[in-house]
């Protein structure tokens, strides 16, 4: 715990950020997006966030799924605009608040942490959205996955959407024509999404989530494989048909904490935990994803090329409506 925090404080900056002035709501253009944004207004905004991404993930492996997660969740409502980072207000019911994200989405204490040090060498620079960009890329890369450049120059939203939420963030239950078509509304082909979906080679999920898939055709879809049975057993113990709905278990068994391709592995077993990830294998209108789960495990460097191509493709979503750079993740500027 010690090193953890004085590791956290140990950067050195060198060069001050100059204070941007930054109109209180300006419109957004994905074409805006660039690597060179913050070359005046924060130079070192990439090593600040590396640098907590740093102590975090070594403190905890599993903050790095959590970042990576909390991106997705902001990219898919209205585009990457730190929406999902908004707390509920008197007026407002906000993304936390939605099916998928509540008692689940978890990370936002470290978002705090971040922007603090954002704000203290460059105030009012830095949004929220591209905090959440960056940070889910150290996130991969920390845990051994691929690095790529993230284009940035994000705005954040001014107001969140519980209802958009609950529509457009893909669920466990969901079938694959439906996960299909969640994707590509949002500009992602089949592709991106199951490579996308790789993500899951790290992090964990909760009962409620995958109660239906073990008590459902997960013996099927594994073959009543003897060890996929033992497994099973397992997972029985950790989710019982009643209760424990937030007991968690891993995505990929294998190798959890680390960002590689053996989840595609536990899908061409029959034994992905998520209905939805079993899915990309197994359903039977799933001829091409379960091609491209194929080509994944047999070929990681090109599951590392398409992931970092597709969380690109993925965060250049913007929200047309434009927004601010919010000092507080959590509010709109006042
Ligand atoms: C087919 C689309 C997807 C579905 C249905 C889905 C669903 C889920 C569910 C149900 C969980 C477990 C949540 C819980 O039990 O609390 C989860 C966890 C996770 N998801 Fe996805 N997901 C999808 C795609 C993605 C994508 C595209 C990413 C990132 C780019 C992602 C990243 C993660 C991560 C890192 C975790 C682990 C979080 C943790 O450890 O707390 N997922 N997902």
């Amino acid at each position: 715990m010690a090193t953890s925090v004085l590791c956290c404080r140990a950067f050195a900056l060198t060069m001050a950020c100059l204070l941007l002035a930054v109109p209180s709501l300006v419109a957004q253009d994905p074409s805006s997006l660039s690597l060179q944004y913050y070359s005046k207004t924060c130079p070192n905004v990439e090593h600040i966030v590396r640098t907590e991404m740093e102590c975090a993930v070594r403190a905890d492996t599993r903050n790095a799924a959590l970042m990576l997660r909390l991106h997705f969740h902001d990219c898919f409502v209205e585009g990457c605009d730190g929406s999902v980072l908004l707390d509920d207000t008197a007026t407002m019911i906000g993304e936390k608040q939605a099916d998928q994200n509540v008692n689940s989405l978890k990370g936002f204490e470290l978002v705090d942490k971040i922007k603090e040090k954002l704000e203290a060498e460059c105030p009012g620079a830095v949004s929220c959205a591209d905090l959440l960009a960056i940070a889910a890329r150290d996130a991969v890369v920390l845990v051994g996955g691929p690095y790529w450049d993230v284009p940035v120059g994000r705005l954040d939203a001014k107001k969140a959407s519980l209802d958009l939420a609950n529509r457009d963030i893909p669920t466990a239950q969901q079938g694959l024509l439906t996960l299909i078509s969640k994707f590509w509304e949002k500009g992602l082909d089949a592709t991106d999404m199951v490579a996308l979906v790789g993500s899951h080679t790290i992090g964990f999920a909760r009962c409620e989530n995958f109660r239906d898939r073990i008590y459902g055709d997960f013996e099927m879809t594994s073959k009543y494989n003897p060890a996929s049975q033992t497994y099973l057993s397992k997972l029985k113990e950790i989710c019982p048909l009643d209760g424990g709905d937030n007991n968690i278990s891993a995505m990929d068994s294998h190798t959890s904490a680390i960002f590689d391709n053996a989840y595609y592995e536990t899908l061409i077993k029959g034994e992905g935990l998520l209905n939805s990830d079993q899915e990309m294998w197994s359903s039977v209108v799933g001829y091409s994803t379960a091609d491209t789960v194929n080509k994944y495990w047999a070929d990681p460097a090109a599951f590392f090329k398409q992931f970092s191509d597709s969380m690109v493709k993925m965060g250049n979503i913007t929200n047309p409506a434009g927004g601010e750079v919010r000092k507080n993740c959590r509010f709109v500027n006042t």
